[in-house]
C-alpha cells in the first residue's frame, strides 16, 4: 500500500480505531470510496477492547460480514516493546509499529531489528519512529525532537524497516498554535530512503501543510484525535436534544454521520481528489 502511495504522491490515511462502530465506520466509508485503509490500533486501545486478539478477530469478522473488498491493514500504532508487537503479530496484525524512539538511537535500532526480523519471517510490515513527537499517545506526554538524517538513515541500513516515523514537529492531540513541521528535512530524508515516510499527528494540520508534505514524501497520515471530536460533537448534541433516548446503539450510532464525513475529508485531501 505504501510503497504504491509512495510512488503515486498520495497518503495511506491510518483512521485509529477505540471500538465495534468505529471500526465498522471505518470500513464501511473506505469501501464506498474504494480505498486501501489501515487500521491503527494503540495499545491502550486495544487493552480497552478487550486484547490484540479481539481486535483482530473483530476486523476480521466486520470484514467478512460487511463484504469488505478493499485491502485492509491491521496495524499496532506505537508498540512499546518487542514483546507487545509480537504479540500483536502472533494474534492476525498484518503490520506494526515498534516505537523504541524514548531511547537513544543504538537501542532504538537494536530493538526495532528484533521485531523487523519477526516480522519479516510472518510477511508482516514494520513502521519506526526516530526523534520523538509531541503531545501524548495514551495518556503519555513526549517533548518534540526532531529526527536527524544520519539516525533515519542508519535506522533503515541497520534494521531494513518498512517505513518509517521521522519526527519533525508534528504532535498527537491538539496544537498548540499553529504546527511548524520541519519541510525541509522531511524531503531530505525522503530523497535519501526508498521508504515510505509516515506523518503522525495528523488532526490540526492545515491542508495546505498536509498538501506539502504528502509533496515531501509523506505516503501515510496517522489520525485519532479528529475522529473523536467529529463523534463527541456530535453526540453531545444528539444527548442534549435527547435526554431520554438511553439505548447505546442510539447514542453511540449518533456520531456516525459526523465520522464518516471526517473520513471523506480526509481521503479527498490525501488521495488529491
Ligand atoms: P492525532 O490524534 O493527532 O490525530 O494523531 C494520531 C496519531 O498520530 C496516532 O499515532
Amino acid at each position: 500500500m505504501l510503497q504504491d502511495a509512495k510512488k503515486g504522491k498520495y497518503a495511506i490515511p491510518q483512521f485509529n480505531i477505540n471500538n465495534l462502530e468505529w471500526t465498522k465506520y471505518i470500513l464501511e466509508e473506505c469501501e464506498k470510496e474504494k480505498i486501501p485503509i489501515i487500521l491503527g490500533v494503540s495499545e491502550g486501545a486495544s487493552k480497552y477492547m478487550g486484547g490484540y486478539f479481539v481486535v483482530s478477530q473483530m476486523v476480521q469478522g466486520l470484514i467478512k460480514d460487511l463484504n469488505i473488498t478493499i485491502p485492509v491493514c491491521l496495524h499496532l500504532d506505537h508498540g512499546s516493546s518487542f514483546e507487545s508487537c509480537k504479540k500483536a503479530m502472533d494474534s492476525g496484525f498484518t503490520s506494526v509499529m515498534i516505537d523504541a524512539s524514548k531511547f537513544a538511537i543504538d537501542k532504538n535500532i537494536e530493538i526495532t531489528k528484533k521485531v523487523v526480523d519477526y516480522a519479516h519471517e510472518r510477511g508482516i510490515s514494520v513502521e519506526a519512529e526516530v526523534g520523538h513527537i509531541g503531545g501524548s499517545e495514551d495518556g503519555v506526554s513526549n517533548e518534540i525532537y526532531h529526527a536527524t538524517l544520519d539516525d533515519c538513515i542508519n535506522l533503515y541500513i541497520a534494521t531494513g524497516v518498512d517505513s518509517l516515523a521521522p519526527a519533525l514537529g508534528s504532535v498527537h492531540g491538539l496544537y498548540k498554535g499553529l504546527p511548524n513541521l520541519n519541510f525541509e528535512r522531511m524531503k531530505l530524508i525522503n530523497d535519501s530512503l526508498p521508504i515510505p515516510l509516515v506523518l503522525h499527528g495528523g488532526t490540526g494540520i492545515p491542508d495546505k501543510d498536509i498538501k506539502k508534505a504528502i509533496s515531501c514524501g509523506i505516503s501515510k497520515i496517522n489520525i485519532n484525535t479528529e475522529l473523536q471530536i467529529a463523534w463527541h460533537n456530535a453526540v453531545l448534541e444528539f444527548v442534549k436534544e435527547n435526554p431520554n433516548v438511553y439505548d447505546p446503539r442510539k447514542v453511540i450510532g449518533s456520531g456516525q454521520a459526523a465520522i464518516k464525513k471526517a473520513i471523506d475529508d480526509k481521503i479527498n485531501l490525501f488521495f488529491n481528489r
